[in-house]
């Protein structure tokens, strides 16, 4: 008898959705670690360097103090009042902790809690945003969410009623977008960023693809922003941002904007700024734009992925729109306590005055400023690559070089019946134990080949990123050179 559930049987929306960061090249790595550890020397290195997610704390990246106090404070009250605790745990710690505490019926975190997250959890998110702003943020318009990822399904769910409904993408982008719209049973309908102007938006290009989807009988329901960019890196100036909303109302689009990288701004000539901020400064209110905010606490300085927080701010729905997500997110029950208790933590640190904010800023600045180093090693080391090109990361956490193949290269991957980026990729592997993810899986022009390296190895182990690159690229490049 045949299995009951085979490929032929599953959901085909599920096949067809594809996830590279955690793809082909990360499984081999996987092995590669595994013959390391039980046949030491099997490789000409000994170590596998992870550069393929943007997951700070697996690779060394500490948490900051704060926030890990006031979890573990709320997660064990009854040390509260040990008179230890005054010597441990940092005096405005314990009290973030009593107050977060009051705010939890029943002060217990291993409760459910409302569906859309605890109520003065989100009152503190919701004055954050405005402290940020400068324009008023409503708590009622917070969905805490088990990080960004979720409530990205959530508004896919939500806007996706056949493939007839297309989603504006950025290409390149990253792959929860791609995934989640095949899961869902819609249509990505991709706009290209331009890489010879640092990844810049051409308002033409989306009125473009806008016209090419209609002609196709989609309808176009909402246009995905990544600022700062992902696997891109770059920071939108405040004038696209204005282009970006204005084309959105007009054209009646949801702008879902993805800002989980809002704390990761490394040059000097650029700020972030949230959509909602842009939109509320050109006059826009909620009757103008719908507009949808994601936050995580898996990336900015804090980096805590495993924690499962994050947040969206939903604005411009009616309310019987707002029900239907509320509904969505009662399904769920809640999200976890914990990412809960750390989104209103990232919205609102320590504040000047505070025992703890002289070191909280210590650590976040030496977090930021490492990571600004790290980006321009790795990106002026990559520009010294033959045949190499890279735009500056002005921010997140990664490089997406484009890397010009010889042509005997690109056959060589055709006859292995791979992609070229991921040929390139799999050989740097094998060669190097460093792992990047292929341009393939995020979206490239078409005939441009690339991949994407994070920045996070810990600084120490930079200099051996690029030397193990340099080399590897030159024997590359001597092997295939036309
Ligand atoms: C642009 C972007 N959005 C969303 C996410 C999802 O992150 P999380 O679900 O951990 O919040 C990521 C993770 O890398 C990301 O890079």
């Amino acid at each position: 008898m045949a299995p009951p559930v085979t490929l032929d049987t599953i959901n085909p929306k599920v096949l067809k959705c594809e996830y590279a960061v955690r793809g082909e090249i990360v499984t081999l790595a996987q092995r590669i670690q595994q013959e390391l550890q039980s046949n030491p020397g099997s490789h000409s290195f000994d170590e596998i360097l992870y550069c393929n997610i943007g997951n700070p704390q697996s690779l060394g990246q500490q948490p900051i103090t704060f926030f890990r106090e006031v979890l573990a404070l709320c997660d064990h009250p009854a040390i509260l009042d040990r008179s230890e605790t005054q010597d441990l745990f940092s005096a405005d710690a314990v009290e973030r902790a009593r107050q977060i505490l009051d705010q939890i019926p029943g002060r217990a975190t291993g409760a459910y809690s409302h569906s859309q997250g605890i109520k003065g959890l989100r009152d503190t998110i919701a004055a954050g945003i405005q402290a940020r702003d400068g324009f008023p943020a409503d708590p009622n318009d917070i969905f805490l969410t088990d990080g960004a990822s979720p409530a990205v399904h959530m508004m896919m769910q939500l806007l996706i009623r056949s493939e007839e409904d297309g989603i504006f993408c950025p290409i390149p982008q990253y792959p929860l977008y791609s995934a989640s719209i095949a899961l869902h049973g819609g249509t990505l309908v991709p706009y290209c960023l331009d890489e010879e102007t640092g990844w810049g938006l051409e308002i033409s290009e989306l009125k473009k693809q806008l016209e090419a989807a209609k002609s196709k009988g989609i309808a176009v329901r909402a246009l995905v922003i990544i600022n700062p960019g992902n696997p891109t890196g770059q920071v939108l100036a405040e004038e696209n941002q204005r282009d970006i909303v204005e084309f959105c109302k007009t054209e009646g689009l949801v702008l879902l904007a993805d800002e989980v990288y809002q704390e990761n701004v490394y040059v000097p000539e650029k700020t972030f700024h949230s959509f909602k901020k842009i939109s509320r400064s050109m006059g826009y209110g909620e009757e103008d734009l719908c507009l949808v905010s994601f936050q995580s606490v898996s990336k900015g300085y804090y980096g805590e992925c495993g924690k499962r927080g994050g947040y969206m701010e939903v604005t411009g729905f009616n309310a019987d729109i707002r029900e239907q997500i509320y509904k969505m997110a009662s399904v769920n029950l809640c999200s976890n306590i914990s990412g809960q208790i750390l989104a209103s933590l990232v919205m609102s640190p320590p504040k000047v005055g505070d025992k703890s904010y002289k070191s909280y800023c210590a650590e976040k600045e030496g977090i930021l400023a490492s990571l600004a180093r790290r980006a321009k090693a790795l990106e002026n080391a990559i520009n010294n690559l033959e045949g190499v090109s890279c735009n500056k990361a002005e921010g997140a956490m990664y490089l997406f070089p484009r890397i010009y193949l010889p042509q005997k290269a690109i056959q060589a991957a055709e006859d292995a019946n791979i992609a070229p980026d991921a040929f390139y990729c799999r050989r740097l592997l094998n060669a190097t134990g460093i792992v990047v993810v292929p341009g393939s899986g995020f979206g490239q022009v078409t005939g441009t080949w690339h991949f994407r390296c994070t920045i996070l190895p810990q600084e120490d182990k930079i200099p051996a990123v690029i030397s193990r690159l340099t080399d590897f690229h030159k024997g590359f490049m001597d092997e295939f050179r036309d």
